[in-house]
């Protein structure tokens, strides 16, 4: 991979997003708001700053509310500036900057993730390239994409963000093992798709963050379909394992999975918390909340 300059990002986001039914219905997950944006703007402006400029969204059912969310939309422009709302007329404009273009391709059905990835290929051509999942929310001093691109600069190879999981978790994430560990980075020897516990080869959980090499698109080619029926992303990196250097990166930040209620929830929690406006009210609540919380706790244990 000698060409370092990334500057496309996919989003998959054409998941049928089970786990948040009925709000996901008639809508993307993706659009589901932490506070007052809706995950794919975070994911969005974590690519932009990593690089990206473009933006391609694999989209399928509901796909409008996130193509509305990155068009303008002159009307409401408008009525706010007409209303002298300055900062929210500065909030809606400024969602993508105007050296970003946003592509938008629809995976005829949800054959999986690495189905979704392959329908970039034509956009993507030959450079390495960003798989970002919106619902893996990661709160970062340095944006997690920027963290692998520097990774990807020392190294020259493929990066997966990974991180530590519970070991009774594994089931849930592709898991890697590695040829050891350094500033955070180990060459990956083997990935596995939701082990069950006891055949984990680690507690390295990969999560929604891909640095990838365009080689993956001809492993995704030749990858059938593995669990759950779908084409999977991890069959495809497992295939790519023997052909290039593909390294595993725990990032420096805190993940929320966002495709679950639990962690769609906490999400909420820490980013109102920290939120300029709303944080200090917020706090106060939570407080209160807590204080009822102990004493209905205490109660109930006399
Ligand atoms: P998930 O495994 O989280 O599935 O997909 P999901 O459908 O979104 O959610 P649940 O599990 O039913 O609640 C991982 C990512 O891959 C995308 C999803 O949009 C999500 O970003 N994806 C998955 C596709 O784009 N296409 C697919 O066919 C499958």
């Amino acid at each position: 991979m000698p060409d370092n300059k990334i500057t496309t990002a996919v989003f998959p986001v054409a998941g049928r997003g089970t786990r948040f039914l009925p709000a996901t219905k008639a809508s993307p997950k993706e659009m589901l708001p932490i506070v007052d944006k809706p995950l794919i703007q975070y994911a969005v402006e974590e690519a932009i700053a990593a690089g990206a400029e473009n933006l391609v969204f694999i989209t399928g059912r509901a796909k409008r509310a996130i193509e509305d969310h990155f068009d303008s939309n002159h009307e409401l422009e408008r009525e706010l500036d007409e209303a002298g709302k300055n900062d929210l007329l500065k909030a809606v404009q400024g969602i993508v900057p105007a050296s970003a273009t946003c592509i938008y391709i629809r995976q005829s059905a949800p054959l999986g993730l690495g189905h979704a990835v392959l329908c970039a290929r034509r956009v993507v051509g030959d450079s390495p390239f960003y798989v970002h999942l919106a619902d893996d929310l990661i709160d970062a001093r340095v944006p997690c994409l920027k963290q692998m691109r520097e990774v990807h600069e020392r190294t020259g190879a493929s990066v997966i963000g990974v991180q530590r999981v519970p070991a009774d978790e594994t089931e849930k994430y592709g898991v890697v093992a590695v040829d050891g560990f350094e500033q955070r980075v180990g060459r990956i020897n083997r990935i596995v798709e939701k082990p069950k516990p006891a055949d984990a080869p680690s507690n390295l959980g990969v999560v929604g963050r891909y640095l990838l090499s365009p080689a993956i698109f001809d492993m995704l080619e030749s990858t059938g379909r593995g669990a759950g029926g779908e084409i999977q992303l991890t069959d495809a990196i497992a295939a790519l394992l023997s052909k290039e250097q593909v390294n595993a990166y725990e990032f420096d930040g805190v993940r929320y999975d966002c495709g679950s209620k639990l962690g769609y929830l906490k999400a909420t929690v820490d980013y109102a918390l920290n939120h300029h406006s709303l944080g200090g009210n917020f706090a106060d609540f939570l407080i209160d909340v807590a204080d009822e919380l102990s004493k209905t706790r205490k109660a109930g244990n006399q």
